[in-house]
């Protein structure tokens, strides 16, 4: 989230478009909220947005899923997309634009670009002899072999294939590309991936092969150039960053958001190559995310305890869910999602926490001051207690900012509720409820300043912590008698903002959740 802006037009991010023949898993929702919070934080910082996601349909694995159900691919692939666009709402994801790579609009342009570079010589045809992954939808060289000589688990079946086929010219661009990331050091988030692709580019590469013969596929895009032919799914899937907004003119992309698995080969090879050799810009930046896994393994679906993530994403709703993934992974490292950890930061962060802050604001406020935030000169002569939570803020915001800005969103929270906790220890400091009592006159301005303390805190907490929590955001300032901000231009400074708004009477940011019994709970509490 560089400042410096080059293109006119909106900040344009994207995550990566997921496969249609699975259900989404905690690896895809992820993705789609660590890609909705960069775009939270844009808009509240004043920029444009455009946020795309989207699904890849084609594919051998979708038409092989697909026949082996007995129904058309098109109709797999509606169904698949009810469950993600679903997803997407269960999360509270705000993107502006849903691609799926079966829509003409999609499929116009991949051809398109297909003839582009075909009628520029780029695309040959050549006959090509080789050990063919179904599993990976590629083919897979000798060195790719164990040393005992199987092939690796993740191709499946591997069988020798003698097809023609056309391959772009991708092998032509590697010393331009080298280049590129040589002299753009920013180009891949966070920079040792970047370090990675430049190792992967000391050893030739290859031509890439971009057709598919129809015999053995016809789930895809036909070849504008050869009929008997359809494209690659890969080369099709990155076109859907380009094709989405090529009418729009939003191109190029700022932040490509995608996991670890997809950066090398496809995006940080074939993509940028593509694009050079059709003459248009790339995207800005590769944000690179890592690994979720359960209890060690992989979250994807055919380990067959993703669900688990995702339920508890529908059982305390979608901002916890979202706080937890944003609050436990170092974007760019691997996380292990513990439900066990789950409900720790529910019950202390969320509960103990922010919701008991805001709890006892209004319980207070109710009692001592009407239901009203005291009108309390927030800024005459301050008190040491009042004066060091006030520079605890101005310490926190730009450091809040700055941290989410490098995509350190997981130690930005971290600051936030330092903040948070650091309101709590001044609560119970000055004590309103003893103030409350006191006949001192010096006491009961206390006891306003500190009401008004409490509610300005959690007005500046609400709005930091609006990209993230959007939903949660909203209910404290609705419960403070605010309305909600949208954005953060002079919302971020220690203010008199609250100053007669009503206090709700009370409100339960965080209420206990009564969870249905599964054996992997009963599991867990007996082994304690
Ligand atoms: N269809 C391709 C992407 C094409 S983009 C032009 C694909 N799809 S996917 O469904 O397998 O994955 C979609 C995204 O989810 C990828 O960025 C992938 O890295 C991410 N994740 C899938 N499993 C994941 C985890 N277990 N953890 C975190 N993200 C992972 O690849």
């Amino acid at each position: 989230m560089s400042s410096e802006t080059e293109k006119q037009g909106p900040f344009y991010i994207t995550t990566a478009i997921d496969y249609a023949n699975g259900a989404p898993h905690l690896g895809h929702a992820y993705e789609k909220v660590l890609t909705d919070v960069i775009a939270r934080f844009q808009r509240l910082q004043g920029r444009r947005v455009h946020f795309l996601t989207g699904l890849d349909e084609h594919g051998q694995k979708v038409q092989q899923n697909a026949l082996a159900r007995g129904i058309p691919p098109q109709q797999a692939c509606d169904e698949t997309a009810a469950l993600f666009l679903q997803l997407l709402r269960d999360l509270g994801i705000s993107n502006d634009d849903y691609l799926r790579t079966t829509q003409p609009r999609h499929k116009n342009i991949v051809q398109q670009l297909l003839q582009q570079l075909f009628d520029a010589g780029l695309i040959y045809k050549a006959e090509y002899t080789g050990f063919y992954s179904v599993r990976q939808e590629q083919f897979v060289l000798e060195k790719d072999k164990l040393e005992d000589g199987s092939w690796p688990e993740i191709f499946g079946d591997v069988t020798p294939v003698t097809e023609s086929n056309y391959f772009f010219r991708l092998s032509r661009y590697q010393p331009w590309l080298v280049e590129y990331l040589n002299t753009h050091p920013d180009f891949i988030f966070p920079k040792f991936r970047q370090k990675q692709v430049l190792e992967f580019l000391k050893e030739p590469i290859n031509d890439l092969c971009i057709s598919r013969p129809k015999e053995r596929l016809t789930w895809g895009i036909e070849l504008p150039f050869d009929p008997a032919f359809v494209t690659y799914v890969w080369f099709d899937a990155l076109v859907n960053y380009y094709s989405a907004v090529a009418e729009k003119g939003f191109w190029p992309a700022d932040a490509h958001v995608i996991g670890k698995d997809i950066l090398v080969p496809p995006h940080a090879v074939y993509w940028p190559c593509m694009l050079n050799a059709l003459g248009l810009a790339l995207p800005r930046q590769l944000i690179v995310h890592g690994w979720w896994t359960i209890s060690g393994s992989k979250a994807s679906k055919s380990a067959g305890n993703a669900l688990n993530s995702l339920d508890l994403a529908k059982l305390y709703g979608a901002d916890v869910f979202r706080y937890y993934v944003i609050r436990e992974m170092n974007v760019g490292q691997d996380s292990d999602f513990s439900a066990e950890q789950f409900k720790i930061r529910y019950r202390t962060d969320l509960g103990n926490d922010l919701g008991n802050l805001l709890n006892r604001l209004l319980n207070m406020g109710g009692r001592y001051a009407a239901g009203k935030t005291p009108d309390a000169a927030l800024g005459a002569s301050p008190e040491p207690p009042e004066r060091e939570l006030r520079e605890l803020w101005a310490a926190t915001a730009p450091e809040y900012l700055q941290l989410a800005a490098g995509y350190q969103f997981h130690t930005a929270l971290e600051t936030l509720w330092n903040f948070i906790r650091a309101m709590n220890r001044y609560t119970e400091h000055r004590a309103p409820w003893k103030l409350g009592k006191s006949a001192d006159p010096a006491d009961r301005t206390r006891l306003e300043v500190c009401l008004a303390h409490i509610a300005e805190g959690l007005r500046l907490t609400a709005v930091a912590l609006s990209p993230v929590m959007p939903e949660v955001a909203a209910k404290i300032q609705q419960n403070i008698g605010l309305a909600p901000a949208d954005s953060f231009a002079g919302q971020l400074d220690w203010s008199g903002k609250c100053a007669g708004a009503t206090l709700a009477e009370k409100a339960i940011l965080f209420p206990p959740v009564e969870e249905p019994a599964t054996e992997a709970t009963t599991g867990t509490q007996q082994a304690k």
